[in-house]
């Protein structure tokens, strides 16, 4: 669906005057991190996120951005602090937290989130600088899609030049950084892809160009599950 990098061609510079991110190459260990098994019991964690009655709709049902379903507490404190630990570890911040998104309303972080084939498709976008420094995504499907993990992608121009893929302060999103409303798939290349993996972590820098990569499944126990994070952090220069 997305053009990747052709290897081996020289690709045009980019036109003058067209709007520009910086660029930073996905590279493990210094902006996104992938780390298997990581959960002591997952398959527990699975039940408790399938079994949940509290699922709240986002698209296609509702004007939610979000796609699919989600319900909260998809960990439970001893889990959420050995995942918090983590990110800490490798990130170098001494502080993650959650902003308030309105007056005594924290963003929605560690929630279990469902999502069939036909319900949504990959949305490169990055995560709001107001709402977030790093994400993190458990995949919790048992017998997952292996392509429909997480993809990071960099600005295609329509000469074919590859830009940039972060977005960075004063600009909060893309939409700020750009410009622009939206863009269409083919202004991305798809860089990187890092499979779906039952049990497997990945965290990530949220202002890289970043989506799922695709979903699947159209029962319940069938679909992408997967439990999602996001924090504001204190994070090394
Ligand atoms: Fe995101």
């Amino acid at each position: 669906m997305f053009p990747i990098i052709p290897p081996g061609v020289e690709l045009p510079a980019i036109p003058n005057g067209v709007p520009r991110l910086d660029y930073e190459a996905p590279e493990q260990g210094k902006n996104f991190w992938v780390v298997d098994d990581f959960l002591d019991k997952p398959m527990d964690v699975a039940n408790r996120c399938f079994n949940a009655t509290n699922w709240k709709k986002g698209h296609p049902y509702t004007k939610e951005k979000w796609p699919g379903m989600r319900t909260k507490k998809a960990l439970k404190a001893p889990e959420l602090a050995k995942l918090e630990d983590y990110v800490k570890s490798v990130t170098g911040a001494s502080k993650l937290w959650l902003p308030e998104t309105a007056p005594g309303i924290t963003l929605d972080s560690n929630v279990a989130q469902l999502v069939g084939k036909t319900e949504s498709g990959p949305l490169p976008h990055t995560d709001s600088l107001n709402l977030c420094r790093l994400a993190a995504v458990i995949y919790l499907s048992p017998t997952p899609e292996p392509a429909a993990g997480t993809s990071f992608y960099r600005l295609r121009y329509p000469n074919g030049a590859a830009g940039g893929n972060i977005v960075t302060p004063p600009h909060i999103n893309l939409r700020d950084a750009l410009n622009v409303q939206s863009l269409p798939p083919q202004a991305w290349y798809e860089e990187l892809k890092v499979e779906n993996r039952f049990n497997r972590l990945l965290l990530y820098k949220s202002n890289l160009v970043h989506s799922a990569s695709g979903y699947f499944g159209q029962d319940k126990r069938d679909k992408r599950l997967t439990a999602l994070f996001f924090w504001m952090a204190d994070l090394p220069e």
